[in-house]
Parts: C-alpha cells; sequence; structure tokens
C-alpha cells in the first residue's frame, strides 16, 4: 500500500500563488500576523520531491517550514535531492537570441529572463519607461520591444556597450536612449510614466530576509524616484515586501521545466 505523510508547510505569505509553489492539491490555513499555512496529504515521494524543492528557501523574508508525519524514508529524501539538484540546472533562458553579448558571471546571473521580462513589460502599457541600472538590458529590451520607449541608465560601461550591442540584435536600438552614469544623480532629472529598478542583489539574498536597509542603492533611488507616477521593482526571493507597504507584491517564477515551481524574483508594483 501507498504509504501517505501528513505535510504542513509554512509560513507563507498570503498573496503568494500556493499552487504554483506547491504545485499539488492542499488546504490554506490563516496564521495570526496574516500569513498562511498549507497543509497536503502526499506519498512518500510527492513529500520528499516538496521537502526538497523548497529546503532552505526564505521567501519574503520567511524562512519555510516543511513538516511530514510520519517522517519520510531516508532513501525518498536522498533521491528527491539528486533529483531537485539535476532539475535546478533546467533553468529558463537569459536572453534567447543569438549573437547577443553577456559578461559572466554578474551580468548573466542578474539578467532577467527574457520569457519574463517580456511578460512584464506586455503589462506596461507602451508607455515612456526609465531602466535605472539596465545592466545587460534583458529588461530595457523586453520594454522595448512591447512598444515602450526606453531610457537605460547603466554604472559599469562595459555593460553599458553590451545592452547597446543586444538592442542592436533584437531590433530596438533606436527605441532606447541608453546613458553612462550613476542613476543616484541622474534619477532627478528623468521623466518616465514608469520606472523600472533591478538592483544588484548583494551576496546574501539566497540565504537571509533581504530587507530595504540591506539594498542602500535601493534606497537612495527610491528617495529621489517621487516624481515617477509608477514603479516597478524587481527584488529577491527573499526581500521583505512589508517594509514597502504601498507596493503589491507578486511572485514570478520560471517557465522551464526545473523551475516553473520555482520563485525567480519578487515583482512589487507601486
Ligand atoms: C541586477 S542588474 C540589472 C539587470 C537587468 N535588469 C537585466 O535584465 O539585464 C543591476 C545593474 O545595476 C548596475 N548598477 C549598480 N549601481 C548602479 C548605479 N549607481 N547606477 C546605475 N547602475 C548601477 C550594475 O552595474 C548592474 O549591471
Amino acid at each position: 500500500m501507498t504509504r501517505m505523510h501528513r505535510v504542513v508547510v509554512g509560513p507563507l505569505p498570503c498573496w503568494l500563488d500556493r499552487e504554483q509553489l506547491l504545485a499539488v492539491p492542499h488546504t490554506a490555513t490563516e496564521l495570526p500576523m496574516g500569513d498562511v499555512e498549507v497543509s497536503a496529504e502526499l506519498t512518500s515521494l510527492q513529500a520528499a520531491d516538496l521537502a526538497a524543492r523548497l529546503r532552505g528557501l526564505c521567501l519574503a523574508a520567511r524562512p519555510i517550514q516543511v513538516r511530514c508525519e510520519p517522517p519520510l524514508p531516508r532513501a525518498a529524501v536522498r533521491s528527491a535531492r539528486a533529483e531537485d539538484a539535476r532539475r535546478r540546472r533546467e533553468t529558463t533562458a537569459g536572453f534567447e537570441r543569438r549573437g547577443v553579448l553577456v559578461d559572466d558571471p554578474e551580468g548573466r546571473w542578474s539578467l532577467t529572463p527574457e520569457a519574463l521580462a517580456l511578460e512584464m513589460a506586455g503589462l506596461a502599457g507602451q508607455c515612456s519607461v526609465c531602466d535605472a541600472m539596465c545592466g545587460l538590458g534583458g529588461n530595457a529590451i523586453a520594454f522595448a520591444r512591447a512598444g515602450c520607449e526606453v531610457t537605460a541608465i547603466e554604472l559599469d560601461a562595459a555593460r553599458l556597450a553590451r545592452a547597446r550591442h543586444n538592442a542592436r540584435v533584437y531590433g530596438v536600438l533606436e527605441r532606447i536612449r541608453f546613458i553612462h552614469g550613476d542613476a543616484r544623480s541622474l534619477l532627478g532629472d528623468m521623466d518616465a510614466a514608469l520606472l523600472f529598478l533591478d538592483p544588484p542583489w548583494g551576496v546574501k539574498w539566497n540565504r537571509h530576509g533581504v530587507r530595504l536597509p540591506d539594498l542602500p542603492l535601493l534606497r537612495a533611488l527610491l528617495e529621489r524616484a517621487d516624481h515617477f507616477q509608477r514603479i516597478w521593482l524587481k527584488l529577491p526571493p527573499a526581500f521583505d515586501e512589508r517594509g514597502l507597504s504601498e507596493y503589491r507584491p507578486q511572485a514570478v517564477f520560471g517557465k522551464a521545466p526545473g523551475d516553473q515551481a520555482r520563485v525567480k524574483f519578487l515583482w512589487l508594483q507601486r
């Protein structure tokens, strides 16, 4: 007979798309601070898979606990972890077109996957956009492809040159004004319907809850951004959204088989 486990997962923020993260039938219970805890009846295989996938995950500054009753057989845990490690290598592609230039590791690592950047850009509404830290152009190019007029700022001259080249590869060079400089001194003079901020995440982004003071560049830019009507932020999965209560948070998942149940980043909209 198939052995069943009662699996309890939490805390999870109430705004999270739980269907996508858990990918198994479950019921939710509200916790005192407005978060939720979910429970599910799962086979050893399903439970081990879920536990492996959520192991060590800190989402929106909530370290996620997974409790299984009865405990999982060791063999199931071992094989689920091996399978999870294999799956982690199948991730949503950065740029999908040939001929782009990408610097390793920082540019590649911080590039917004093309499919996700396009999905977001499609919701901007063909407005003017200021991408204040454009990196290799992952988002700036997607905004331009979605019909936006884009101003893209980048501090690193070599990366900016790659972003410009990449915009040419995607045929949107004329729709992006590239500016080399420090967004902190430039932002006050920028005018656009939408400000997009994707700051460097720092080294501890995956391990602990990340709070606004942990991202001083983001904080400095937000202090200079009052004149923008709309602001979108792309932040690490562990970012504590409760420090920015006027923003609507959303978890963005991958598209590839290996990361479609993984939160790639948080998207906060004001
Ligand atoms: C997370 S990356 C942006 C990735 C980009 N959204 C993409 O998809 O390619 C952040 C970028 O901010 C740049 N940056 C850091 N400090 C900056 C500053 N003060 N002004 C402008 N850009 C800055 C970094 O060089 C880095 O390329």
